[in-house]
């Protein structure tokens, strides 16, 4: 086995050729932060929250998608890596939906969890926020684009672990979505409702359907006929 001799946080380290240097971190219990990040299934390098600090490269650097070389010297927790970290998880969720108290995976949330770990206590960067109608007509699993952070795991597990393929990254910049060809619904497409896609998001952008949905939905609109059912009275004798 090929092996190089890098240097994290002034940790010398011996580590496989070929590895990345999140992995070689890992490896050597030295934590980096990740939002996109799923190994084997999602290293896109799209979140940015793994950036790292390396001598002699001008810029900061997606250390899951960088391969260790021999003599990199990296700093996982210089200032200026803390506050990009820290810039792009306020840019995250300057676009994202906050109603966190009502949302299923409080407390069980990627993104929560993260902005706790970094300290972000308020929002700074208040602007233009995208409005996304909820996708619940697939009889299994409700789509809030709202909670999209845009990390592509569900994209890399529905196409490349699944075979089934039915939603993707859709435009660009501000309007970049993750959805269906043609704004489709899931319920509209051949989705096999396996529900891969819930198992890997970071936060509540998917989640399973339960009876609850039609109560809210009911509730919010009573014009839409939802038959809300009830269990049979029982008579006693
Ligand atoms: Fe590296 Fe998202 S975890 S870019």
């Amino acid at each position: 086995m090929a092996t190089v001799n890098i240097t994290i946080d002034s940790k010398k380290l011996q580590v496989e050729q070929g590895l990345t240097i999140l992995e070689a971190a890992r490896q050597a219990n030295i934590k980096i932060p990740t939002l996109c990040f799923l190994k084997d299934i999602n290293e896109v390098g799209a979140c940015r929250m793994c950036l790292v600090e390396i001598k002699g490269a001008r810029t900061l650097q997606a250390s899951c998608v960088y391969p260790v070389s021999e003599g990199l010297e990296i700093y996982t927790q210089s200032p200026s890596v803390r506050e990009a970290r820290k810039v792009t998880l306020e840019l995250i969720l300057s676009n994202h939906d906050k109603k966190c108290l009502t949302c299923v995976r409080s407390k069980n949330c990627e993104l929560q969890t993260l902005a706790e770990e970094l300290n972000i206590k308020e929002l700074r960067f208040e602007g233009e926020t995208n409005n996304y109608p909820l996708d619940d007509f697939s009889p299994s699993i409700v789509r809030d684009q709202n909670k999209c952070i845009l990390c592509r795991r569900c994209v890399s597990v529905c196409k490349d672990v699944q075979t089934v393929n039915v939603i993707s990254a859709t435009e660009r910049g501000f309007k970049s979505a993750i959805g269906c060809a043609f704004d489709l619904s899931l319920a509209d497409v051949p989705c096999t409702n396996c529900g891969q896609c819930i198992s890997v998001c970071p936060v509540g952008a998917l989640r399973e359907k339960d009876d609850t949905d039609k109560v809210w939905k009911a509730l919010a609109n009573p014009e839409l006929h939802v038959v809300v059912q009830t269990a049979p009275a029982v008579r006693v004798a």
